[in-house]
């Protein structure tokens, strides 16, 4: 499956199965925290309430049902969830 819809915080954005999720949530324009981008601090942290990851292995504490959004790579489509409200990026104009 290399096309497949992430569904973040009731927002659809379009996704794969080859990168990380916080990289491509960052692409669709939104902003979920993250600090060291490689599974040590936690704070990409956000519910799986539907769908399958790969996941790397990790030293940040997660519950379960929870992943780490930087390591972590859609196996299908997704629904997933931020405690917090996610904020999007400003949309770069293209060169004129
Ligand atoms: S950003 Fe630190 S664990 Fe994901």
């Amino acid at each position: 499956m290399s096309s497949l819809t992430i569904k973040v915080n009731g927002i659809e954005v379009h996704g794969n199965c080859r990168e990380s999720l916080l990289v491509q949530l960052e692409q669709a324009g939104l902003q979920p925290e993250y600090q060291c981008r490689n599974g040590m601090c936690g704070a990409c942290r956000c519910k799986l309430k539907s769908g399958a990851v790969d996941q790397q292995d990790s030293m940040a504490f997660i519950r379960p049902n929870e992943i780490l959004s930087c390591c972590s790579t859609p196996k299908s489509h997704l629904e997933i969830e931020f405690d917090y409200q996610l904020t999007f990026t400003e949309i770069k104009k293209t060169a004129e």
